[in-house]
């Protein structure tokens, strides 16, 4: 069955292209993939090419997301990049990438401020939320995920939610992780459930049933068409396998394959 919502498949390139070979990247695919209303196609390079991929970018072809900013619009922030200033080259933006909570240290309250920088920004935000090995292991899942999902929202209007994409990534089954094992489409569509049924209580039934929800962690060309059937699943947050531009390209194909 299709769903009413569109699909999305993510690129999230890590810290990983020079600007010239992201351009190359960029070129190669924009030759093979031909997008449709329906599926988008994002791209999250390192902020260092944003600007150069923003000019060479086809927009009605791909979007590109920024990876990181700081939730300040200006000011002595040594070293930062507020979203004020890439906002013009990016349509999305991720916030909450495990790889940012748990090795850069960011809290909840940042996660909340980034949230909310970027819809006032004008940008779309991928809210990242999941739980670690650890909390699986100790019956805290639905905790770990209620308790990202609330803090992460915490600033958000019910006007503005629907604006915020929500990517679950249960941090043990993301390939940077040690001993990283596939999740199982039960444990993601039980997440996805529980997501719906949180937004739900906090917006409303309507809302629920419009925000995206997408999957990510060790999604490749070939687990990706599994994972776009689970119910309630709206895409895909790919790292490593993004990396390759054919398998990238296969994970595509498995998405427009999947709406047809
Ligand atoms: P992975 O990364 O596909 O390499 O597991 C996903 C992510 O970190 O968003």
């Amino acid at each position: 069955m299709t769903s009413p919502r569109k699909t999305y498949i993510i690129a999230n390139w890590k810290m990983n292209f020079t600007p010239g070979q992201a351009s190359l990247y960029l070129q190669r695919l924009s030759n093979r993939v031909q997008t449709s209303r329906d599926l988008q196609v994002i791209l999250a390079p390192s902020t260092i090419s944003l600007q150069p991929l923003s000019l060479q970018i086809n927009r009605r072809q791909f979007k590109l997301a920024a990876q990181n900013f700081y939730w300040r619009d200006f000011g002595p922030y040594t070293g930062e990049t507020a979203i004020s200033q890439i906002r013009s080259f990016v349509d999305y933006a991720i916030v909450g990438h495990s790889e940012r909570r748990y090795l850069f240290h960011e809290s909840e309250q940042d996660i909340a401020a980034k949230v909310a920088a970027a819809i006032r920004n004008g940008v779309t935000p991928i809210l990242c939320i999941g739980e670690t090995s650890f909390e699986r292991k100790n019956g805290e899942t639905k905790s770990a995920i209620s308790a990202q999902l609330h803090e992460g929202l915490h600033d958000i209007s019910a006007e503005d939610v629907d604006k915020v994409i929500i990517a679950y990534e249960p941090v043990w089954a993301i390939s940077s992780t040690k001993n990283a094992r596939p999740a199982k489409p039960a444990d993601i569509a039980d997440a996805q459930d529980l997501i719906r049924k949180q937004i739900a209580r906090l917006y409303g039934k309507a809302t629920a049933e419009k925000i995206s929800v997408l999957y990510g962690g060790s999604v490749n060309a070939d687990t990706a068409a599994g994972y776009l059937a689970i119910p309630g699943i709206d895409g895909l947050l790919v790292g490593d396998a993004s990396l390759v531009g054919d398998s990238f390209c296969s994970i595509i194909e498995a998405a427009k394959r999947y709406q047809e």
